[in-house]
């Protein structure tokens, strides 16, 4: 007779969930928390069949990250895009739908699963090498895709921080009834704990009390730009309608849905920019000028801008605009010489790109953008050969 398994968090709270070492279950088990509300909140300890009671029916890749049970055997090849499909059990199967403290640890040696931390959570919060390829989108949540490619991870940031020294803080060394100091298991960013100086973070020698103020900076002007998008996507929503039937149809339908894609891509990260600032502005870039030209395609509302956004400079008032147009005539130019199919199209494409940069209005930063608005254009995106980031980088110049 096989010994009864037991993956449940139960297994580890009979020591680790007393009064003096009762820290960790507390802060991972958020779901039983009287203030958890299902709709808005995630938590590890959140039963999947619960929360989304569809999931359990949407076949094996859902179990690789959202039970404990194929949490496990997805766990033993960890490399980030692979879910181990064969390995895991039916969703019928399931017993423990929720991410208990045997999916990172092993529960005989207590160490973790994967040694390597980051791969330890891209393995189940990564994009699926998800692409805007014109369809309707599908749910990918791309902390990774974000994570990997930052200042974070690249060395450009002066000290390399992995997912867990940012969702993992330690508490103080002595923090009394709260139990032994220990890495936080609520998952949570918490810059206050992160920035105490009694703590061993190590975010304080640099940012004194200022990450709180530094990150919800950054996140507000990419939930700005989330919001002032939503008004142009119902826009653009109804130009496709008013298109339905039409010849440009399926072209315009294909770049309304990629717009969508890259506004979840900044959305599902879950970080509003945090995890990636120059490459949430780049999708986000991106989406809207393929939002824009759903609408102007169709002519419902060609070159209105969404009523709240506020006044910025004039065309006349933003710097390198004439240099612009030049670079977008050399960019036309070549693309002419590349590409002699349909040249009139993209003749029109590149004036309309330069005009659209002029009439529109820039907010605070976006005028930082001039240039990156004619490079992001989906259409030259589409053709352009050096990967787009490389270039932008060049002239990317980063809000502060
Ligand atoms: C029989 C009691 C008991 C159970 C059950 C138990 N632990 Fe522990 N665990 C301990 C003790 C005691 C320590 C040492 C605490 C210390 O050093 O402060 C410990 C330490 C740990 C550590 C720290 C190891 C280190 O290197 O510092 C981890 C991680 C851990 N346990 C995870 C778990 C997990 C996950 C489970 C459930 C699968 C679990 N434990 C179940 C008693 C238990
Ligand atoms: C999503 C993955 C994950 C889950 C789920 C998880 N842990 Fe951990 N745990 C970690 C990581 C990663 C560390 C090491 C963090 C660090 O210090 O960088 C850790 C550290 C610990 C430590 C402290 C070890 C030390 O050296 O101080 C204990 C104790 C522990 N975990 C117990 C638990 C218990 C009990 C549960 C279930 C309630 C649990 N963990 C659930 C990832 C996880
Ligand atoms: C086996 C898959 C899996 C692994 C491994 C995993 N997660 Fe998760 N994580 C999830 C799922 C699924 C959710 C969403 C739960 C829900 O829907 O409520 C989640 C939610 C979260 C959240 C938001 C909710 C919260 O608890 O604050 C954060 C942050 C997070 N994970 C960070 C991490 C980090 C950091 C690691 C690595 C130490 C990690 N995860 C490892 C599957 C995983
Ligand atoms: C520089 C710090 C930092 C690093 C490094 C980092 N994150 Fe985050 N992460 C954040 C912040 C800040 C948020 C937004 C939390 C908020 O606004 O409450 C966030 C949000 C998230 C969320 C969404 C949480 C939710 O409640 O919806 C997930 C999941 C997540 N991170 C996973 C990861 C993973 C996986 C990694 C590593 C691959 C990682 N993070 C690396 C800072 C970081
Ligand atoms: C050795 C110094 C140093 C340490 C230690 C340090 N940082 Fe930073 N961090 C910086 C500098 C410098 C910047 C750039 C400041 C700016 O852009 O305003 C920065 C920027 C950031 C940003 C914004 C990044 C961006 O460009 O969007 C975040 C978030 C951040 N740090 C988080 C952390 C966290 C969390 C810790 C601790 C786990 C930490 N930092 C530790 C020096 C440090």
């Amino acid at each position: 007779m096989q010994p009864k398994v037991d993956l449940s968090a139960g297994l580890c709270e009979n020591c680790h969930g007393g009064a003096s070492h009762g820290a960790v279950i507390k802060e991972w088990d958020e779901y039983a928390s009287p203030g958890f509300e299902m709709e808005a909140m995630l938590s590890h300890s959140e039963p999947t069949d619960v929360a989304e009671p569809s999931a359990p029916d949407n076949g094996k890749s859902c179990v690789s990250c959202k039970s404990t049970d194929g949490a496990i055997p997805n766990l033993a090849a960890p490399e980030v895009y692979n879910l181990n499909e064969d390995a895991l059990p039916e969703p019928e199967a399931v017993k423990e739908w929720g991410i208990t403290c045997t999916v990172c640890h092993n529960p005989h040696t207590t160490a973790l699963r994967v040694e390597d931390e980051v791969q330890l959570c891209a393995n189940c919060h990564n994009g699926r090498e998800a692409e805007a390829d014109g369809a309707p989108m599908e749910y990918f949540y791309p902390s990774w895709e974000m994570y990997s490619s930052s200042d974070f991870a690249t060395g450009v940031h002066p000290v390399e921080l992995t997912c867990t020294d940012c969702h993992m803080a330690q508490s103080p060394v002595d923090s009394g009834a709260n139990g032994p100091a220990g890495p936080d298991h609520t998952f949570d960013f918490d810059p206050a704990l992160l920035s105490d100086p009694e703590t061993e973070n190590g975010c304080y020698a640099c940012h004194e009390e200022n990450l709180a103020s530094l990150v919800a900076e950054r996140q507000e002007n990419i939930s700005g730009e989330l919001q002032a998008l939503g008004q142009l996507e119902v826009n653009a929503g109804e130009a496709l309608e008013t298109a339905n039937g039409t010849e440009a149809y399926p072209e315009l339908e294909k770049a309304y849905n990629n717009a969508l894609f890259h506004i979840a891509y900044v959305e599902n990260d879950g970080s509003l920019g945090i995890h990636n600032v120059d490459k949430a502005a780049i999708h986000l870039e991106t989406a809207r000028g393929l939002l824009e030209n759903v609408t102007e395609a169709t002519g419902t509302g060609a070159g209105e801008e969404p009523t709240e956004e506020p006044e910025g400079p004039t065309s006349e008032e933003v710097p390198g605009f004439g240099a612009a147009i030049a670079f977008a005539g050399v960019l036309g130019a070549l693309y002419l010489g590349k590409m002699k199919t349909r040249p009139g199209k993209y003749v029109v494409c590149c004036v309309k790109m330069a005009l659209t940069t002029e009439t529109r209005n820039h907010k605070q930063n976006r005028n930082k953008y001039s240039f990156n608005k004619i490079l992001l254009n989906p259409f030259f995106l589409s053709f352009w050969e050096a990967p787009p980031g490389k270039l932008v980088e060049a002239i990317f110049e980063r809000p502060d």
